[in-house]
């Protein structure tokens, strides 16, 4: 009889845009905030709302993945007290050793001061190689099971209208190096971002500014898959390069009614399993359906995966 295999499975959450910004005072709301916080009031409040969010939470905890990542997209306006009301909720999804955290655009709507935003939710961006209480410097590496989770930050301020992305020169040569370190490592390697890595996939005023550097990047140093948030919709593309292609993963906003662009709260899961060659990686989309508190499952790719270097 032979043994059962092993499966390391994963979770991808993305956008749950879970604050209220409800309690904003009117000295909080310049700029690009007042912009933003209209955009709540009139629209994105009855898109994204809590039970949605809860009952993905939920199905999330029965379900029991070893990890879970999310890619951005936690606040709607950056405000200090959203920071706090995101890391309440993260904390009772489960503990930072598994559940891994890239910001979005939204968490990074205006610059704030780190203690403020971001440092609030450090326990869960924090790469194995830190030292406690250091903060966050992307990419962070976790490793977790046969899975090295390697995290970027795409999020900075943006002009009004604007939600665009950036990587930047110096991010892209620490994830130069931290890939040379994985290259014969015999990890899966997944990279995590919150816009579409794909130069073309996303609108002009969206996109992530140095897409075609970061894919040049990844031609000579390669990951095995990589997953995004932003577009609030499901995709499988590839990157395509000499010789191979890179699958790439975006899913629905977590908390979504399903009013602005069809696709309600949804999430999905990985089961990585090694075989003699690499990995068999199982992709299933889990979604939100009425009337019951289970989501409902789809396969929606099955890679095979070599392990080439
Ligand atoms: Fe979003
Ligand atoms: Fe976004």
């Amino acid at each position: 009889m032979t043994a059962p295999e092993a499966v390391f499975r994963f979770a991808h959450l993305s956008d749950p845009h879970l604050t209220d910004p409800s309690g904003a005072r009117f000295r909080e709301l310049a700029g690009k905030r007042a912009l933003g916080y209209l955009s709540w009031r009139r629209r994105r409040r009855h898109e994204h709302r809590r039970e949605f969010l809860d009952a993905l939470s939920s199905d999330l905890q029965n379900r029991a993945p070893d990890h879970t990542v999310i890619t951005g997209d936690l606040t709607h306006i950056s405000l200090p007290q959203e920071f706090l009301e995101a890391r309440e909720w993260l904390r009772s999804l489960g503990t930072a050793e598994r559940i891994t955290v890239v910001p979005g655009n939204h968490d990074c709507y205006v610059r704030m001061p780190w203690d403020q935003s971001l440092g609030l939710w450090s326990e869960f961006m924090r790469a194995d190689s830190a030292e406690a209480g250091t903060g966050s410097l992307f990419p962070l590496v976790r490793i977790r099971g046969p899975v090295a989770f390697i995290g970027l930050s795409s999020a900075e301020p943006s002009p009004p209208l604007f939600a665009t992305g950036r990587l930047g020169d110096e991010q892209l040569d620490r994830l130069d190096q931290a890939l040379a370190a994985l290259e014969h490592s015999g990890l899966l390697r997944v990279l995590m971002l919150h816009h579409p890595p794909v130069p073309g996939t996303e609108r002009w005023r969206k996109r992530l500014v140095d897409a075609p550097e970061l894919c040049s990047l990844l031609e000579k140093r390669p990951v095995d898959m990589v997953l995004h948030g932003h577009r609030h919709r499901p995709g499988h593309t590839l990157i395509k390069m000499t010789g191979r292609q890179i699958p790439v993963f975006g899913i629905p906003s977590a908390s979504a009614a399903g009013l602005h662009c069809k696709h309600a709260s949804e999430y999905n899961e990985y089961d990585v399993v090694r075989t003699e060659r690499g990995w068999r990686v199982d992709v299933r989309a889990r979604s939100w359906q009425e009337g019951s508190p289970i989501y409902r499952e789809e396969q929606i790719a099955r890679l095979e995966i070599g392990r080439s270097r």
